[in-house]
């Protein structure tokens, strides 16, 4: 049991995530989606970087990406990742641990599609995270898939989404004099109930 109340009150954490994310879209100056999304490679080094978070399902977070870049190789290996979002202009921040899963259905066809036609043809173009002669060379390869694809470029087979199951959610808030408040949401299995617990900040 735990005294939760106010802006961590609810019985859903992907609700409560939901909230936090829209106040975050009035208040950030921009991307307040955006998730610094961490892996470990083959020898257990981890690897952060930042991606946009782009949908809270039901029961998972789904972010888009190249299935072959650095991060998609490392997510495709361990199946597991974690990511923080964190909001300046909160004072608030969300922690996720979870199982990895690629999205690669009709959804994923339907966020790619919604892309503008530069950023479709630029994600045909960029071998995301491999070696880059120089600008040119990527200009070039931009041109060379627009004469391929047109004005209609499919999904790339190599990119795509990746749906994030959580095993754990943290909600933290900013307190004074660092005394700040956190819940964390644990479950061993997707099938399971949550437990949360309050934690010493
Ligand atoms: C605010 C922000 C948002 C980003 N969003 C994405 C994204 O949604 N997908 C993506 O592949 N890269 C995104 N990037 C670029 C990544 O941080 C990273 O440079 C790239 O994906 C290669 O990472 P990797 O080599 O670890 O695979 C974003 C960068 C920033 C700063």
């Amino acid at each position: 049991m735990s005294d939760r109340s106010g802006i961590f009150a609810g019985d859903d954490p992907f609700i409560l995530a939901q909230k936090w994310l829209a106040e975050a879209e009035k208040t950030e100056p921009n991307d307040p989606n955006a998730i610094a999304l961490a892996t470990v490679d083959a020898a257990g080094l981890p690897n952060v970087r930042m991606v946009l978070l782009k949908e809270i399902e039901a029961d998972a977070f789904i972010f888009y990406t190249n299935y072959e870049s650095a991060k998609g190789q490392e997510l495709n290996a361990s199946g597991r990742a974690a990511f923080v979002m964190h909001w300046k202009s909160l004072r608030r921040q969300i922690r996720v641990r979870g199982l990895i899963s690629h999205e690669e259905g009709p959804k994923a066809d339907a966020y790619f599609a919604s892309r503008s036609l530069k950023s479709r043809l630029g994600a045909w173009a960029s071998r995301q995270s491999r070696p880059l002669t120089s600008r040119s060379a990527l200009m070039a390869e931009v041109a060379r898939v627009t004469a391929l694809h047109g004005l209609n470029p499919p999904r790339p087979p190599f990119w795509g989404g990746f749906r994030l199951v959580p095993l754990e959610i943290e909600f933290w808030a900013d307190g004074p004099f660092r005394l700040h408040d956190r819940f964390r949401w644990a479950r061993h299995s997707a099938a399971e109930n949550w437990d949360i617990t309050r934690l010493n900040p």
